[in-house]
């Protein structure tokens, strides 16, 4: 067969791309290359001497999503996000037994059964969400969601209580945890000789995982010190559960990486994904209209919802689905092949990084019709059949994929709904786009008013 070479822009010698690529923003610049190389379904940079490889053509990464042809690589940047994820499920590597001790003790805590007993504690926090909102005129969603979800994670996890709309400052794990993962964002681009050098922002960094590591030893003092020790939440399984396969426990450095790794992962993404699920119903009042109705008649007056109801949404699901499609809170994750092969007739080496960048392959013309619009009824179980099997990856691929997906999508769709019952929103100030990256995506500032729909009604 006729090789064909990887399209890849010019770069300089020893840098390659690496300072084409926007501190800030890189998700910005990756889609602006997508575009140029739209044809192609992939190309490549050269990154402080490693060859990446970003790939948004569906066939191609069905091809990587093959797990006896590729596994989980941990390069930069989750080499970098691993200074304070340790060998925790997120960046442990694919050769270390832990990552399937972890995964086997944890996988109940993660179970439909699991998800109904966390209920009435996601619904308290829920809860606290619109008393704030009620209260409110504008409101700053990102940062809302972000008291959300960590403080869902955590009491829902740990048993530990974050309190985060007692207090107008974000909490301070949470300074830490965005400063940390904009700076392992900014150390993704730098040689490491260059990190050695900015002392400054070294002692920062580690001064910053420090605050988080002294909150997670406190969470896990707490639980040993009530002697609670026998609860079957994500703690509890970690500190008394055996792995199944091995009979295996976690070590307490293991625990401590977990529990840090959960806090960040479990609420990161989802502040995202809500955040922008507002964005896009504010931007499609039609579909806005059906999501209303849909909590109406599901949720009217003043309904408190329960585990059941919350599962027989259907508009609201399918607005959580369409918005991860549109705006993948994780915008990629990369994989490595086990060996040298070809990657859609291009060759490539075991050493090559491959990249899936899921806003590109989310809106993949060749597989997704009319890909810029929103159109919750690409989700209807008619129309989901005709969907390309790898052209939509929100929570990765595998064994690796997210172990939290049903958490994130309980969780979303009862604070969703729990908002909707309640809030008549609007957007006086036509929020424009401005996404802010940490890594995941959110977006930046975006706020918006929320009046009491009985007061109008
Ligand atoms: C892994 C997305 C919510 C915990 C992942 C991965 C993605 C992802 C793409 C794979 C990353 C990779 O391959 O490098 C999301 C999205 C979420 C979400 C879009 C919300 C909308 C959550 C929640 C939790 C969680 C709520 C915990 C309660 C994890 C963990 C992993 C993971 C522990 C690592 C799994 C492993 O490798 O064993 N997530 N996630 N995530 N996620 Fe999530």
């Amino acid at each position: 067969s006729v090789t064909r070479s990887i399209p890849s822009p010019q770069g300089l010698p020893l840098l390659g791309n690496t300072l084409q690529i926007p501190s800030h923003s890189p998700d910005e610049h990756f889609r602006k290359l997508a575009a140029e190389y739209a044809e192609e379904g992939l190309f490549q940079l050269e990154l402080l001497g490693r060859k990446v490889l970003f790939v948004y053509d569906p066939d191609m990464v069905a091809e990587m999503c093959d797990e006896t042809r590729f596994y989980k690589g941990i390069d930069p940047p989750l080499s970098i996000v691993r200074d304070f994820g340790g060998d925790g499920l997120f960046t442990a590597r694919h050769d270390e037994p832990v990552w399937g001790h972890a995964h086997r003790i944890l996988m109940p805590a993660f179970s439909q059964r699991s998800m109904k007993a966390y209920f009435p504690q996601m619904l308290e926090i829920a809860q606290n969400l619109v008393g704030k909102w009620a209260i409110s005129d504008e409101v700053n969603v990102p940062d809302d969601m972000t008291r959300l979800a960590l403080d869902t994670i955590s009491l829902t996890g740990f048993d530990y209580r974050f309190n985060s709309f007692q207090s107008p400052e974000l909490h301070p794990f949470l300074q830490a945890m965005g400063r940390s993962l904009t700076e392992a964002m900014l150390r993704n681009r730098q040689l490491p000789l260059v990190t050695k050098l900015k002392k400054r922002q070294d002692t920062a960094y580690r001064s910053d995982i420090q605050v988080m590591q002294d909150l997670v030893d406190d969470v896990i003092r707490q639980r040993r010190s009530t002697g609670r020790g026998d609860t079957k939440d994500l703690l509890g399984l970690m500190l008394k559960a055996a792995d199944p396969r091995s009979g295996e426990r976690l070590s307490d450095e293991n625990i401590r990486n977990q529990v840090l790794t959960f806090l960040i992962a479990g609420h990161e993404t989802t502040s995202g994904l809500l955040s922008f699920a507002l964005y896009n119903l504010l931007r499609n009042p039609h579909v806005l209209a059906r999501a209303y109705a849909e909590v109406d008649r599901l949720l009217p007056g003043d309904t408190v919802p329960t585990y059941d109801t919350i599962m027989k949404l259907d508009v609201i699901p399918r607005v959580l689905e369409e918005t991860l499609r549109l705006w993948s809170p994780i915008p990629a994750f990369a994989v490595k092949p086990f060996e040298d092969t070809e990657l859609g007739g291009y060759p490539i080496t075991k050493d090559h990084v491959a990249v899936v960048l899921l806003g590109q392959l989310h809106k993949h013309p060749g597989v997704w019709e009319r890909p810029e619009e929103f159109d919750i009824d690409r989700w209807l179980p008619e129309n989901r059949k005709g969907h390309h099997p790898a052209a939509y990856k929100p929570f990765g691929n595998g064994e690796r994929a997210c172990i939290g997906r049903q958490f994130a999508l309980t969780e979303a769709r009862l604070a969703l709904a729990m908002v909707l019952q309640r809030f008549a929103i609007s957007d006086p100030d036509a929020y424009r786009m401005k996404i802010k990256q940490m890594l995941t995506l959110k977006p930046e500032d975006f706020t918006i008013r929320v009046r009491e729909r009985r007061a109008h009604e």
